[in-house]
């Protein structure tokens, strides 16, 4: 049985509902006419987890506490400060430059792989891995179909690759130094009160720590680097073989990193 369907908001349910056909057949997960009942009893009647919700255009992933939708805000702040000139702690860390091609292990909400894909340009490419099919499934629609006026983000947005994977199995196929930046962002050991931007996605996210396995496989694949955000306190870089680590001296968020000989 599936943890999941899919319905349609309650206004203009006639409007949403070839969306959410669609994904009901992408995600293999059923399709349910929304009537007038509310998410929490349509998720209670499913005996499910996650509803997700089609509404004009735009995939919502509701669990019992929160509403998870993409928007690029913080990708979008991140990328004017950087064409004011500022730097960005993880662009630094992985030394990218325009041409690279990126692999993003976990795309998350996709700040991170909008800001990457906005430094590498048309020339270079960015490969963004997740394993919550639902959680890929929102962020891909959203970096295919939001729209503002903001072209650099926009663009870098629409440029993105996203695969709906386990990077360790995705990894294990790729070609040895298939990528010249391999980047992690795990769901932190010990979590930040402050990174409010996350807490939505905590319920759906995998908590798997990195594995040694990970790292090995990346090695292989890399060119040039690998590069691990973390809880600035955390062990992890130690137990994984991070040596170098960049990160301010009061950031609560450090970036450990692998440089491929
Ligand atoms: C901290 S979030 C990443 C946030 C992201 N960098 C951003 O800018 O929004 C970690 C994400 O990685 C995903 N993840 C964890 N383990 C994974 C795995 N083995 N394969 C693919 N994705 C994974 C989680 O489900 C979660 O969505």
């Amino acid at each position: 049985m599936s943890n999941a369907i899919i319905t349609t908001g309650r206004k203009n349910q006639s409007k949403s509902t070839a969306l959410a056909r669609e994904f009901s057949s992408k995600l293999n997960i059923p399709f349910v006419e929304r009537q007038n009942i509310s998410i929490p009893k349509l998720a209670e009647l499913h005996e499910v987890q996650y509803v997700l919700v089609a509404k004009k255009n735009s995939l919502r992933l509701v669990t019992a506490n929160d509403e998870i939708f993409f928007h690029p805000s913080l990708a979008h702040l991140r990328i004017k400060n950087i064409l004011n000139g500022e730097g960005d702690r993880m662009i630094e860390a992985m030394n990218l430059q325009r041409g690279m091609k990126v692999l993003d292990c976990t795309l998350g909400l996709g700040a991170d792989a909008i800001v990457e894909s906005f430094i590498v340009g048309e020339e270079g490419s960015v490969t963004a891995i997740e394993v919550n099919p639902y959680l890929a499934a929102v962020v891909k629609h959203g970096f295919q179909n939001f729209t503002d006026d903001n072209t650099h983000v926009i663009n870098a947005m629409r440029r993105i690759k996203v695969i709906n994977a386990d990077y360790i199995d995705f990894l294990r196929g790729a070609e040895d130094k298939s990528f010249d930046v391999i980047y992690f962002d795990p769901m932190f050991r010990h979590s930040l009160e402050r990174s409010s931007s996350l807490n939505p996605i905590r319920e759906v996210a995998d908590h798997r720590a990195l594995s040694i396995e990970a790292i090995e496989e990346a090695k292989r694949v890399a060119k040039y680097k690998i590069v691990l955000k973390e809880n600035a306190k955390s062990l992890e870089f130690e137990r994984l073989g991070f040596d170098k680590i960049c990160g301010g001296r009061y950031s609560p968020i450090h970036y450990g990193v692998i440089n491929i000989e």
